[in-house]
């Protein structure tokens, strides 16, 4: 059974107000979209969307149809107030990747930016395959590990992040097979770094900084062992 526990980690997140709260930041986002073919016809979803940093960037780049999804009310609320602020018309919705309420087959591109390790990935995989275009493309930067750990290392990992497991490249290539994805192609990221974008909340309290020094400790400690890829698939 997935069992998804509540994660400290995603509540820090959301009262941190981080713009880019994916590794590789808006810098990674510009440059996987670059190769992608965008107009003001398409039609974009973008799963656990944030503060909604790369949505606003979709609707005002290309002029695309966005829309954002999250389930986290701070998060929303965030991006809601950064759409109104930067007047686009990027449609925000509180609901679950696990459970999306729009229509089959309608969108040509959903991304999710480190979102699907902290959901139950089949099921948020399956309503992406749904929601999709056939023909259309799912990109997703995730958490992956580069090895498996020792097993009081892997739950020290999936404790603080509120992971249910922790996931390999070929764990990622068989969870998408499964959802009906095909040629899936997976990249790392060599060269692009975060740009800090940070919309602090105005209850931050004194447990914030331990959070905060817990993530990069487990940062530093298994740095070679826990990254990320770039994966696209197609429907
Ligand atoms: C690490 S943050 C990444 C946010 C955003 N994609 C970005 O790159 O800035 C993970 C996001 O996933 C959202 N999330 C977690 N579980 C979710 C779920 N079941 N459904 C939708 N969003 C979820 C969190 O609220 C959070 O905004």
């Amino acid at each position: 059974m997935v069992i998804i526990q509540y994660s400290k980690y995603l509540d820090f997140l959301s009262k941190l107000g981080i713009g880019g709260a994916h590794p590789g930041g808006i810098n990674l986002t510009k440059e996987i979209f670059k190769r992608e073919n965008i107009n003001k016809n398409s039609h974009i979803l973008d799963v656990g969307c944030g503060t909604g940093q790369t949505a606003a960037y979709l609707a005002y780049k290309y002029g695309a149809n966005v829309t954002g999804i999250d389930i986290n009310p701070t998060m929303v609320a965030k991006a809601k107030k950064r759409m109104q602020k930067n007047h686009l018309p990027v449609q925000i919705i509180q609901v679950s990747a696990e459970k999306i309420p729009l229509p089959d087959h309608h969108f040509d591109f959903i991304i999710s930016e480190s979102v699907l390790s902290f959901v139950n990935k089949p099921r948020a995989l399956k309503e992406v395959f749904r929601l999709l275009k056939n023909g259309g493309r799912f990109i997703a930067i995730e958490h992956t590990i580069n090895q498996r750990l020792k097993e009081k290392e892997e739950n020290e990992i999936k404790q603080f992040y509120g992971f249910d497991s922790l996931t390999m490249k070929k764990d990622w290539v068989a969870l998408m097979k499964q959802a009906g994805f095909e040629h899936i192609r997976i990249q790392k990221n060599t060269s692009i770094d975060s740009v800090p974008d940070l919309h602090y909340s105005d209850d931050l309290e004194l447990g914030f900084y331990e959070i905060m020094g817990k993530h990069f400790d487990i940062l530093s400690r298994y740095e070679g062992k826990l990254g990320y890829r770039i994966y696209s698939c197609t429907k």
